[in-house]
């Protein structure tokens, strides 16, 4: 049975102990590619089964006590063997001659203490050897003497008092040696004399209590590069002695920092002088005092470290000799205990004018009084300038504050936290290389009119943020066109609102930040021309109403035509509506922050433009469902997405697409468990979005097509019914026709004179005057025109039923004249209409022309005579007119009626 199966057996048995045991066995290594991780795993024994082809062992943090050679034999192509934080307390040579092929062993915070000739002798390959961190007291013999490839060597944090580690020339290839937090007091010539053939680049013998430098000492070594002596308590005198001792070496680089070299003179560095140092550390001394022509002696130096000091006066001829440093260190370099003027720090006139190849400076954390008007003058390199919280009392900049470093190729210049409170015009016009200039954190309060800008015709970068507040105006900017980013958070920004907007100079500003300044008034011209921004911060402001339908005006689309924006941040701005077009433009968007706002709905379709969206916050809303429609679009390339503390509200209709999502997302989503979760339907309440059960949701779905499926037939039901009661006389009538004609009674149309009459005229007895006076002058005025009159053509009036059936058969059509009397007539009713319908649906729908002598409702015609005006062609019914003159147009028209063919179309 399978090993770990057993184990898991036994913790289904309730064998919690073996289970336990059984669990830290199996918690196995992790191994990737040949790199095996079997840290922290609290193992006593060498892992047997990894495989054999491993070049990376990593055994730290267990509780090893042993590295046996044997154990080893598998893993012979070993590379790295990292054994530190554990136990071991002894090794045995057979370690190497088992891995061959070993560069990096690693024993760091063990036991080990003795060291023989042999430890090391099979390990020819070894490139670093690292011991820091044992109880190693004192080297005998030469153990490290077979290390000919041994680059870096780390006896630190051990006991050694002696810096001897052999009594033969050794170690040749050895360029780092790290001896810091020993117990050497002394450095003697005879104990580095192992080191005669080496090239050392670093020898590091920090916090150490060294109190001698024996003569020759340094010359033992066959070339020095770096030394640190670091914490050492060497103070002037030993450091004068060190450097000395370090007179004609190879040493380039030399770091004394927290040595207590709290003043240097003349000749404290005077040693130095047959040197190439190009490296100078001396921070932390509690350094008060630099000797004139301390430094004379180092032309070579080109870094000078001197932060966190306590210097109070620095001279003309301070830094004297300087003429190669391009880098200097003077943060914090200035004694700070009092604001009393009388201890303020000095710094005399033309103190930097020796330091003609200066690149960088930094005086940060300073105390001094204000700038001098040659404070600087001589700094021909110069490019950056870093004066943060530097000066005490530096109120107002004016156009003279600057002038030292007119001549310097100034490119950037930091001067936050300095309480600033006011710009004059031209205070930087002597700065015209300068790409970024910071005042940010300062206390300035006043209108920008542009001229604080003049002369900085190279700016790339300004920051204001953080200061009282300022004014713009539409000419704030229009002297720096060049400007790219510029930093505008928290300064009670007034007058945003001006016509033209104070950024409409900026055609190439990338970063514009306004956040922070309870913006509540701007226009859509505010950021109109700025074609290539790409970052907006308006985070913290109060623009919800300018999105508001309600607004007067209507919304205010402040983000049109903003196409290259990658980042926008609208947090907490009290948005409650968002217009649906608002992002149109923003075709290049990848992230977007609108958290902590008051968004319940927002509009469907309003990210569609968003398709290479990366980051979407809207934590903190009031958003209850997250559909496809809204949705859908920013989360297709999402990688992060927040959205916690919404009030989800979990049913099918709000969040069942959202699950279906987040199941199969690769989208970054922290808090997911515990901070998505549903607010409503009250059962809901609390319970983790992620969890909510999605099955029944898509049960539903046949269900609701089920339901769409009934309605819609139950809605057609109740159309077919109400159709065919109000229009089912046309289906019946137009079906009657119908099936004459399919049936073959549709006769051949006749010729107008295979009929004896035009037309056939049925009216009612009241009606005979009008229909005589009507018609005989018609029949006069056309000889060939015959019509059936009742009256004058059927033999005193006899009305024979057979007679009317002939006549109407033998005239062309056949006329009603519609008048209330008519649909009085009895006969009119059941005989005379019946037979000309007859006719017509046998026939022709044209046979028939209703005249109208009086206004007769539709229903009252179908109620009467069983006929509507819907059954005939709109020329066949025709209004007697009122109006006298129409009468001629009505005639007109009969005879069209009369005359148009018998025919269906
Ligand atoms: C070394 O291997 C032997 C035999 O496989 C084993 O008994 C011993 O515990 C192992 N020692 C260590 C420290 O892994
Ligand atoms: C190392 O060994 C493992 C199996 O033990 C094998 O899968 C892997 O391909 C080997 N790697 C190389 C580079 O041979
Ligand atoms: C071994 O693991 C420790 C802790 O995980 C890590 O700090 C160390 O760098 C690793 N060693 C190597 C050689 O990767
Ligand atoms: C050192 O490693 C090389 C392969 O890089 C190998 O050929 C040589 O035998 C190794 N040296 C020793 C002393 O094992
Ligand atoms: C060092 O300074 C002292 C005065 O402080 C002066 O007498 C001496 O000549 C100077 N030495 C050198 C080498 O400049
Ligand atoms: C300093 O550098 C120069 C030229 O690079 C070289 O000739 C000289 O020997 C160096 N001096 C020392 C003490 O190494
Ligand atoms: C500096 O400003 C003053 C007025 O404030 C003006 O008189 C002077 O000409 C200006 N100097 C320069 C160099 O612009
Ligand atoms: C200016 O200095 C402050 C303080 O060191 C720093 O935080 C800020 O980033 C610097 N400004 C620039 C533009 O580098």
């Amino acid at each position: 049975m399978n090993w770990s199966l057993l184990c898991h057996i036994s913790c289904f048995l309730g064998l919690l102990p073996f289970w336990i045991q059984c669990t830290s066995s199996a918690n196995r290594c992790a191994v990737w590619h040949e790199v095996a991780d079997c840290s922290h795993l609290k193992l006593t024994q060498i892992p047997d089964d990894l495989p054999a082809n491993i070049t990376v062992l990593n055994l730290t943090h267990n509780q090893l006590r042993k590295l046996p050679p044997a154990n080893f034999t598998r893993y012979s192509q070993l590379t790295i063997l990292d054994a530190g934080f554990n136990s071991i307390s002894k090794l045995e040579s057979e370690l190497c001659q088992k891995l061959p092929l070993l560069e990096i062993l690693n024993l760091q915070h063990n036991e080990l203490s003795q060291l023989s000739d042999k430890t090391f002798i099979f390990c020819r390959n070894l490139t670093e050897l690292h011991l820091r961190y044992n109880l190693i007291h004192k080297i005998q013999n030469n153990p490290f003497k077979d290390l000919k490839n041994l680059i870096k060597l780390d006896l630190s944090h051990n006991g050694l008092s002696s810096t001897k580690l052999g009594t033969q020339l050794q170690l040749e290839n050895l360029q780092e040696l790290l001896l810091s937090s020993n117990k050497i007091h002394v450095l003697k010539r005879e104990e580095l004399d192992f080191l005669g053939n080496s090239s050392l680049k670093k020898l590091e013998l920090s916090s150490n209590q060294i109190k001698e430098f024996s003569p020759g000492c340094f010359h033992a070594i066959g070339k020095l590069f770096g030394l640190s002596l670091n914490n050492a308590q060497l103070g002037p005198s030993l450091t004068e002695n060190l450097c000395q001792e370090l007179s004609n070496t190879s040493i380039q680089t030399l770091s004394l920092s927290g040595t207590q070299l709290y003043r240097t003179s003349n000749t404290t560095f005077a040693g130095l002088k047959q040197t190439n140092l190009t490296v100078l550390d001396l921070s932390y001394n509690g350094l008060n005092a630099i000797g004139n022509d301390s430094f004379a002696w180092l032309p070579h130096l080109e870094y000078l470290f001197l932060e966190y000091n306590n210097i109070v006066h620095l001279s003309s001829r301070s830094f004297y000799g300087l003429f190669n440093v391009r880098y200097l260190n003077l943060r914090r370099s200035f004694t700070k205990q009092s604001n009393s003027l009388a201890l303020l720090p000095k710094i005399d006139d033309f103190a930097f004018q020796w330091l003609t190849c200066l690149e960088h400076l930094n005086m940060d954390d300073n105390n001094f009084p204000g700038i001098k008007s040659n404070m600087f003058t001589g700094l021909t390199q110069l490019r950056y300038l870093s004066l943060s919280n530097s000066f005490t009392s530096l109120q107002t900049l004016t156009n003279k504050t600057f002038v030292s470093l007119a001549h310097s190729p100034l490119l950037m210049l930091n001067l936050t936290k300095n309480k600033i409170s006011k710009i004059e015009m031209g205070a930087f016009s002597w700065l015209g290389h300068l790409k970024v200039l910071d005042l940010g954190i300062n206390d300035i309060g006043q209108e920008l009119t542009g001229q604080e800008w003049r002369g900085l015709e190279n700016i790339v970068e300004i920051y204001l943020s953080y200061n009282k507040y300022l004014q713009l105006t539409s000419s704030s900017f229009a002297l720096v066109p060049s400007l790219q980013q510029l930093m505008l958070r928290r300064v009670a920004l007034k007058n945003l609102d001006s016509s033209p907007s104070p950024f409409r100079p900026l055609a190439n500003m990338t970063i514009l930040d306004l956040s922070n300044n309870n913006i509540a008034n701007i226009n859509d011209e505010l950021l109109e021309g700025l074609d290539r921004l790409e970052i907006l911060d308006l985070q913290h402001n109060n623009l919800a109403r300018l999105w508001k339908q309600a607004n007067p005006g209507g919304p205010v689309n402040f983000l049109k035509g903003l196409s290259h924006l990658h980042i926008l941040n609208l947090e907490s701005n009290g948005f409650d509506e968002i217009p649906a077009e608002v992002f149109k433009d923003l075709l290049q968007l990848k992230s977007i922050n609108l958290g902590l706002n008051n968004l319940n709905i927002l509009p469907p379709s309003i990210f569609d433009n968003q398709a290479s969206l990366k980051s979407l916050n809207l934590q903190k809303n009031l958003i209850t469902s997250v559909e496809k429609d809204v949705f859908g679009p920013a989360f297709r390339n999402l990688s992060n997405l927040d959205m916690r503390f919404n009030p989800f509200d979990c049913t099918c209709e709000s969040i069942a697409w959202f699950v279906t999502w987040l199941n199969a997302t690769h989208t970054n989503i922290s808090e997911l468990s515990s901070h998505y979760l549903c607010n409503t339907p009250p059962q809901y309440h609390g319970f983790p979005v992620m969890l909510f059960d999605i099955s029944p949701c898509k049960d539903s779905a046949p269900f609701k097509l089920l339901f769409m499926i009934n309605t819609s037939i139950l809605l057609s039901f109740i159309f077919i019914v109400l159709f065919i009661h109000f229009e089912g006389w046309r289906i019946s009538f137009y079906w009657n026709v119908l099936v004459h004609r399919a049936l073959g009674f549709k006769e051949m149309d006749r010729q107008p004179e295979q009929f004896d009459y035009a037309a056939y005229i049925i009216h009612a007895y009241e009606d005979r005057d009008w229909v005589w006076e009507n018609f005989s002058p018609m029949e006069e005025q056309d000889q060939t025109l015959r019509f059936c009159l009742e009256e004058r053509d059927f033999q005193a009036g006899v009305l024979e039923l057979e007679a009317i059936v002939n006549s109407i058969k033998r005239s062309r059509k056949t006329i009603f004249v519609v008048t209330q009397h008519l649909l009085k007539d009895p006969l009119c009713k059941r005989f005379k209409v019946h037979q000309a319908v007859q006719k017509a649906i046998e026939q022709n729908l044209d046979s028939i022309i209703l005249i109208f002598l009086e206004e007769i409702p539709d229903y009252k015609l179908n109620h009467a005579l069983c006929l509507r005006r819907g059954m005939f062609k709109s020329h066949c019914i025709l209004n007697w007119p009122v109006q006298k003159e129409r009468k001629n147009a009505f005639h007109h028209t009969l005879q069209v009626a009369l005359g148009s063919r018998n025919s269906v179309h």
